[in-house]
């Protein structure tokens, strides 16, 4: 597929190969030639080994592959999930009605804003009082879920801390390990606490399990205390769940892709409506953007054109995300899902095998942290890996001379990946020669930096809106359906069928002998 255009990508990779980026900034006019803006959010991607001729044909691959064609397929609500025969519409869910999103011929404004209103009205109810359990005010609430149902929700709600005034103490629970649960609502008051199963399917196996047990933790409150986030109406009402604790959405909208929709309502209670809608008329500015802006000042399409050239070119098969804000901490772990389950596909739409690399392994952990762990591979490692630095220009905390120091940490790494340092320099230092190797930084490495003015839930909206984009773009030039998400199943099948077996219900007879070895030194070591 768009052979000539890999193939000219490939023309211009061979031909920047042996350049290193100290060359390439002999421009002067680098940065400005590389980086784009939208409002007080900047992209540079001058220190990515490209050039204005890798730029260009990147560009064409972007247009070649389709890309405003099938985003504007997504944005017109038609089934572009099509192993799933569905639409793609979590950007209807943070859309004002007159932008005009429709599914099966109704406005979706007219599903999305009565929920909307509701969870909205129910969260400021809880943090005002007016929504109390019985025995008064609700001082904490348990998010359980998992995936989507979690990582959205954990991330904003932990991002927007600052945000949350009276609100209540938000808590998440969802691994199946018991201990999460007993962690959790270790020191908690079952009276006072407010418990949300947010599940799209209402059927996950963790997230079913850790809900009846906070059921029965709830006790008598449960009847009170409970809420549900779910597409699946009859499931919560088989729960047990009243009908005016549900708040729905709809097959349209992926699990990695729910924030903005009742699956938000933690961090709604944590942070207030206002709040909420701020952060979806964040994520709304990108869309605004995506969908119009020319593809070559286009920051979703800019960030995946990077990606493309990191992965398909310079065979780079992972990236580390660095967000310089602490608040950030589980960003890397939610665009991990974001990413990975959407573009971590091996056929393309027609159910080809892909004959190039899809997506890559997200991974990071926020700066200045990282940088005492895991950079020294990033800069003196045998393998190149691409670095997202994530930054804000001003402080989130009343340590302001502190947040200076973040940022002359973050824009040093970007520096050294880049320019690195030579022998000679080493040299200069006064170095013995044995150790000048040892002392060397190679540079070369790319970077991009995203810069926003403060991290607030306007800023967060887009931020996550522009790695959404960013996916789908990279989505559609690999050719793959960004929005199933099979390579889950088997494990799921697999698990449910050796719960008996590891319950010693039913005998391991047939299963591997790998398995069968294993549950065995299982059962040894509970003494059965
Ligand atoms: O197993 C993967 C997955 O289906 C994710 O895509 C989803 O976010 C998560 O499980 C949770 O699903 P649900 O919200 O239906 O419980």
């Amino acid at each position: 597929m768009h052979d000539d255009h890999w193939s000219s990508l490939q023309t211009h990779w061979d031909r920047l190969k042996p350049a290193h980026l100290r060359d390439l900034f002999k421009d002067e006019g680098r940065f400005g030639h590389f980086s784009r803006q939208l409002d007080d959010l900047t992209i540079d991607f001058s220190k990515e080994r490209i050039d204005a001729g890798a730029f260009e044909a990147l560009l064409g691959l972007a247009k070649a592959a389709g890309v405003e064609a099938r985003r504007d397929a997504m944005f017109a609500g038609e089934r572009i999930n099509s192993t799933e025969d569905r639409e793609v519409l979590h950007v209807a869910l943070r859309a004002e009605r007159s932008d005009g999103f429709m599914v099966d011929g109704a406005p979706t404004a007219e599903l999305v804003e009565p929920v909307l209103d509701a969870f909205l009205a129910f969260a400021d109810q809880v943090r005002s009082g007016d929504i109390a359990a019985k025995a008064g005010r609700f001082t904490d609430v348990i998010n359980i879920g998992i995936g989507g149902s979690d990582l959205g929700p954990v991330m904003v709600a932990r991002a927007l801390s600052p945000y949350r005034g009276q609100g209540p103490n938000v808590h998440f629970v969802s691994n199946v390990d018991g201990a999460h649960l007993s962690d959790v609502t270790a020191g908690l008051d079952p009276a006072t606490t407010l418990v949300l199963v947010a599940s799209k399917t209402f059927t996950t196996q963790e997230t079913m399990t850790n809900a009846a047990a906070a059921k029965a933790w709830l006790g008598a409150a449960a009847a009170q205390n409970m809420a549900a986030l779910s597409t699946n109406l009859e499931a919560t009402e088989a729960f047990g769940i009243p009908q005016v604790r549900v708040f729905g959405f709809w097959d349209w909208v992926g699990g990695r892709y729910s924030v903005w929709s009742a699956i938000g309502l933690s961090v709604a209670l944590s942070v207030g409506s206002d709040h909420f809608r701020a952060f979806l008329s964040g994520a709304r500015s990108m869309d605004q953007h995506f969908k119009t802006a020319p593809l070559a000042d286009n920051l979703p399409v800019l960030l995946a054109l990077i990606g493309i050239w990191r992965r398909n070119m310079m065979g780079c098969a992972t990236v580390a995300m660095m967000p310089y804000d602490q608040r950030l901490e589980r960003l890397p772990a939610y665009v991990q899902q974001l990413d990975m389950e959407s573009n971590g596909k091996r056929v393309a739409l027609d159910g080809s095998a892909l004959e190039r690399s899809s997506g890559p392994v997200i991974w990071g952990e926020p700066g200045t942290n990282a940088q005492h762990s895991f950079f020294q591979l990033i800069h003196q490692g045998t393998d190149i890996i691409p670095v997202d630095f994530i930054v804000s220009a001003t402080s989130g905390s009343d340590y302001v001379d502190q947040h200076e120091l973040l940022l002359a940490n973050c824009l040093a790494q970007s520096e050294a990946l880049a320019f690195g340092k030579t022998a000679d320099e080493v040299r200069a230092e006064g170095v013995t020669e044995a150790l000048v190797p040892h002392k060397v930084f190679p540079g070369n490495r790319p970077s991009t930096t995203i810069v926003q003015r403060r991290l607030d839930p306007f800023a967060l909206g887009r931020l996550i809106a522009l790695y959404e984009h960013k996916v789908f773009v990279q989505g559609t030039i690999w050719g793959v359906n960004s929005y199933d998400q099979w390579g889950v199943e088997l494990g799921k099948a697999l698990a449910q069928a050796l719960v008996p077996i590891v319950r010693g219900q039913t005998s391991p007879d047939g299963k591997d002998a790998s398995t069968q070895g294993l549950l065995g030194r299982i059962a040894e070591l509970n003494g059965s």
